[in-house]
């Protein structure tokens, strides 16, 4: 077999487990083997860059840092629904439809899924752009990122029409947006609050690295184009589905709008055993030609209107408020509930965001509360019932004091929240603080867990971190629940650890705003600690993507001594404290440079172009715009490329040039 087929035998084997994985839910292969094939096609096209594909499955990882989205015309506009809310008013959209026509016809019932829009067009079986709504008229083109999507397929299976466009809603999961809050929480960071804006906000992000982690799904629910297979909606999206596009199946039709109305009963109930989020139905005629005749107003289709369901809110009693200490200090008031039924679970406490937010709504203890669960995953306080109040009842009085140390509460100007000032003693931030030094991202300290750390801090045997290095044997036995085993594999356990490499030390420091990115570009950038102790603040935010509020924490950090003589106590004990992401850097001719490879090389392949572009300084950028210092062009670069880079008078530079100019 050829290289060339092989590719497209992988590219094919990958698109299919894709699927099978990700839009029918029944894979078919290991993950591990899905790697292995996915590997063995990166290598294929890595050596033989004139296959290079934008829709092979190997794309889907994202790989390009864009500097904006260009704004693209709609084909055909993108229009929102009209909302209903009751009965009624569904009652009179059904009598408005039935005097424009004489004909039965049927309606079919959507859920309303709570995400972003979007509009994917396909042309000969293939993705080739993707349109946020924008403002219905023109929309940004996001494909880059859309194509790190895995429910959305970038090439078609069977008979596809030849141009169309198919629109639908881009969300998280709820497990998804879950899964995204532990990380955040681990670095530090304020968890996301809805997946509707976590969605939107992940598709506007420029690197599609970034987008590819998200865990983002697509349900598709409206095809649109010349020539579509069906004259009824319905079947369009039938067949669709046939074609790899992830429909639900959450899908009826009805004859009448008392039939309607049953399915908006069952959903409204049912709602929330969905895995992901919808906030209401929405119901379509069915039959095209007949939605044209209806035609639209000026803003929404006449032939289709929502049913948004009603926020569930209940009352209870808020018996009493506390406060929660982050590892950062930061404070959190939590509501205590009366037990009551909402959204599908039984809710016993309630955010209360901050001190404003008490302030605002005047959130007293023994009120009866008004909590709501909307996109949001954790309930909220949104209001207080005042005739119920008792007449004795007093204000809060937001605590000055850590509930955990006593140490006085600050409030810095701009910031919502009230923090512990006791950064050193405060056992709240000190139990934090080695819960996210043992955690998974961090050290990942197999046989250690939040108790056993609890347990440790009570028995004073460990009071700051370098304490765990100093553990033995003996001062573990006698510990309740400590067998034998358990103590040496939590031994084994810290011993692994000193091989975990600096970039995860550093961020399991819980610096504040350093995460596991900033972490990286700081052990890359830095190679050791002490290079990181010695920057000063202009040094550091001269480097790429660190921004002057991680450049003032960082400073802020080592500027203290106690962490200072943690950083020797850990290095003593033998932590990686050196960086061994390799230099490759070879000179700085490119040195703020952003170029652009495009075409076909006959001395090196595009990937090793690339390469060399880093080791010289440059950044490799996907597309050309008014930024681009060059395109190093090679044959057969695309002629609406070459049209752009003349339009902006952009140089193309040869293969042969650009040689000459690194050498
Ligand atoms: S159909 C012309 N179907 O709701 C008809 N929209 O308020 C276009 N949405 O912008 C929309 N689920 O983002 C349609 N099953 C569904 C939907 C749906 C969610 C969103 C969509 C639209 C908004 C309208």
């Amino acid at each position: 077999m050829s290289d060339e087929e092989r590719i497209l035998f992988l590219q094919k084997e990958l698109a299919k487990h894709n699927h099978s994985y990700y839009v029918l839910d029944t894979p078919l292969i290991s993950d591990f083997e899905f790697d292995k094939l996915l590997a063995e096609l990166q290598q294929l096209e890595d050596i033989n860059p004139d296959l290079f594909d934008v829709n092979s499955p190997t794309q889907r990882v994202g790989g390009t840092v864009s500097d904006g989205f260009k704004t693209v015309k709609h084909n055909y506009r993108m229009l929102s629904l009209g909302n209903t809310y009751s009965a009624e008013d569904l009652q009179d959209f059904d009598i408005r439809l039935r005097k424009l026509t004489d004909q039965n016809f049927e309606y079919v019932c959507e859920l309303k899924y709570d995400g972003v829009s979007i509009s994917l067009t396909y042309k000969n079986g293939e993705l080739v752009q993707a349109l946020t709504r924008g403002d219905g008229t023109q929309g940004d083109d996001v494909t880059v990122n859309v194509r790190t999507i895995k429910s959305i397929p970038l090439k078609l299976n069977g008979d596809y029409p030849t141009n169309f466009e198919i629109r639908g809603e881009i969300f998280l999961p709820i497990d998804g947006l879950q899964q995204m809050n532990k990380i955040r929480v681990e670095e530090g960071l304020e968890p996301y609050a809805n997946p509707r804006n976590t969605a939107s906000g992940s598709l506007k992000l420029l690197d599609a690295n970034e987008v590819a982690k998200r865990p983002l799904d697509c349900y598709l629910y409206y095809m649109l184009g010349e020539r579509l297979p069906s004259a009824n909606h319905y079947d369009n999206l039938q067949k669709a589905k046939t074609l790899g596009f992830k429909i639900p199946n959450e899908i009826e039709k009805y004859k009448s709008i008392d039939d309607v109305l049953i399915f908006i009963e069952k959903w409204d109930k049912k709602r929330h055993d969905l895995p992901y989020e919808i906030d209401g139905i929405v119901i379509k005629v069915n039959d095209i030609d007949l939605q044209e005749e209806m035609g639209f107003t000026a803003k929404s289709p006449r032939w289709a209107i929502s049913y948004k369901f009603k926020a569930e809110q209940v009352s209870t009693i808020l018996q009493k408020i506390t406060y929660q200490v982050g590892r950062t200090g930061a404070i959190t008031p939590i509501a205590n509930l009366d037990p009551v039924q909402l959204a599908g679970t039984i809710v016993k406490r309630a955010s209360l965001h901050n001190a404003d937010q008490i302030a605002k709504f005047d959130i007293r203890e023994g009120d009866m509360v008004f909590v709501e669960k909307g996109g949001e995953i954790i309930p909220k306080v949104v209001g207080v019932e005042l005739k119920d109040r008792n007449l004795f009842s007093q204000p809060t009085a937001y605590i000055q004091h850590c509930p955990a140390c006593s140490a006085e509460l600050v409030r810095k100007d701009g910031d919502a929240k009230h923090y512990c000032s006791n950064t050193d003693t405060c056992p709240a931030q000190i139990t934090g603080k080695f819960e996210h030094f043992i955690s998974r991202k961090a050290m990942d300290i197999d046989g250690l867990g939040g108790e056993t750390i609890e347990l440790l801090i009570q028995e004073g045997l460990i009071s700051e971190i370098s304490d765990l290095y100093h553990l033995k044997k003996e001062d573990l036995l006698p510990l309740e629940r400590m067998a034998e085993k358990s103590a040496e594999n939590l031994l084994l356990g810290l011993e692994a650890s000193k091989k975990v490499p600096f970039e995860r030390v550093l961020f399991a420091l819980g610096i504040r705003y350093v995460g596991e990115t900033v972490a990286k570009v700081l052990c890359k950038h830095f190679k050791t600690i002490e290079g990181i102790i010695a920057a000063d603040v202009e040094i550091l935010i001269a480097v790429d993507e660190i921004g002057d509020k991680i450049a003032e924490s960082v400073v802020f950090y080592f500027l203290q001594q106690q962490n200072r003589d943690l950083i020797f106590n850990l290095e003593t004990a033998g932590l990686q404290f050196t960086s061994i992401i390799e230099d490759t850097s070879v000179s700085e001719i490119l040195k703020g440079m952003k170029i652009v490879v495009s075409g076909v090389f006959s001395q090196f392949s595009r990937v090793e172009l690339k390469k060399m572009i880093e080791e010289h300084g440059g950044k490799n950028i996907s597309s050309i715009s008014k930024n681009t210092t060059f395109v190093l062009a090679g044959d057969n670069m695309g002629p609406s490329k070459q049209q752009k880079a003349t339009d902006l008078g952009i140089p193309l530079v040869s293969e042969e040039e650009f040689l000459v100019k690194i050498s």
